[in-house]
């Protein structure tokens, strides 16, 4: 299995994003359909097949694994799995993305299980705004997790879709957010991945627009980045968090990605923005195909990895992915 997984520009996979599932207990408008068809239970990976997938994985080179969904959290048995894969890898780096609404009874056990890196989804900090985009009203539950996961000693971020004329007017909410809590507050830029999103080119609110109008309300410093990774971010004077943006939109780092993603049906996955899969479910079912098999398919995969802003910047108009973000995971 030896040789790491280098893709044809050079560029190292060593974060691998898996959609336990793709179901969602919120119905979010820019991210779920409401005709939502779900993947039948029998070709969903199950967690030893993807804790395999994992330790194949590593092996290859992938260093952190974030577990998203759907909504993990409404998967049966997932508390115990993530148990699970602490135990069997703990020289992972895990972290799930989680909208946080049912994750209150787990936090003590997610705070010593391994997994004590999530990232909360939550685009609006009004409680009228998050029941319209969610279809759901539990802003307050989710407020109050954030607090009991920073309180259990979690690193926490808050990850919110910046969409123009629905919480452009927000900055001071989130910005008050970043400093009283020590939480990385990030805005994503709007992408626009699947169909009938409510997505235009007017909706994204890019990362500059938002840096210079938070730079309007509080100084903002930049901060230099142990790690590599897609957000640029601001320390705030006197906050406890920061204040960060991710501009997959506007200024693409596709020529830093080490991402692969492993869907929650088995599908392989190189970039967000191309629909081109890479099954490998009916090879981890096969009862004589072995890991190396496997192996083969990601390293195929891998080759043909793109740099996805020139797929990005050739569909724009129509959406550049056929599949809902609530499928791939982020
Ligand atoms: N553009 C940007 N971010 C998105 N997300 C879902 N759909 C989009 C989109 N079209 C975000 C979710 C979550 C993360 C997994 O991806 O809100 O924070």
């Amino acid at each position: 299995m030896a040789g790491k997984l280098l893709d044809a520009h050079g560029r190292k996979a060593s974060y691998m994003r898996v959609s336990v599932t793709d179901r969602c207990n919120l119905l979010c408008r820019y991210c779920a359909s409401k005709e939502r068809v779900f993947i039948p239970h029998d070709r969903i990976l199950r967690y030893e097949e993807i804790l395999r997938c994992m330790g194949i994985a590593r092996e290859l080179g992938i260093e952190k694994v974030r577990f998203t969904g759907g909504e993990p959290f409404v998967r049966k048995g997932f508390m115990d799995f993530v148990e699970e894969a602490g135990r069997r890898f703990p020289d992972l780096t895990l972290a799930a993305t989680t909208n946080a609404t049912i994750i209150g009874k787990h936090i003590d056990r997610l705070a010593t299980s391994g997994l004590s890196r999530v990232n909360i989804s939550l685009d609006t900090l009004d409680r009228d705004r998050y029941r319209h985009m969610t279809g759901r009203d539990l802003f307050q539950v989710v407020r109050d997790n954030i607090d009991a996961c920073v309180d259990a000693g979690m690193t926490v971020k808050v990850n919110a879709v910046g969409v123009r004329g629905f919480n452009d007017d927000e900055l001071p909410a989130f910005l008050e957010l970043a400093r009283t809590r020590p939480v990385d507050v990030r805005f994503i830029e709007f992408m626009p991945i699947g169909q009938d999103t409510g997505w235009s080119e007017g909706s994204v609110w890019t990362a500059s627009d938002i840096i210079r109008e938070a730079s309007e309300l509080e100084k903002l410093v930049p901060v230099a980045e142990r790690h590599r990774g897609p957000a640029t971010m601001y320390a705030l004077a006197a906050g406890k968090g920061r204040l960060g943006v991710i501009s997959p939109y506007s200024n693409h780092f596709c020529g830093s990605c080490n991402r692969l993603r492993l869907t929650s049906e088995g599908d392989l996955r190189t970039c967000l923005f191309s629909d081109r899969v890479f099954h490998l479910r009916k090879i981890l079912r096969h009862p004589r195909l072995k890991d190396e098999h496997v192996v083969r398919v990601v390293r195929t995969a891998l080759k043909s990895k793109p740099i996805g802003h020139d797929l990005l910047a050739a569909k724009r108009e129509r959406g550049v992915c056929s599949t809902k973000m609530a499928a791939i995971g982020g």
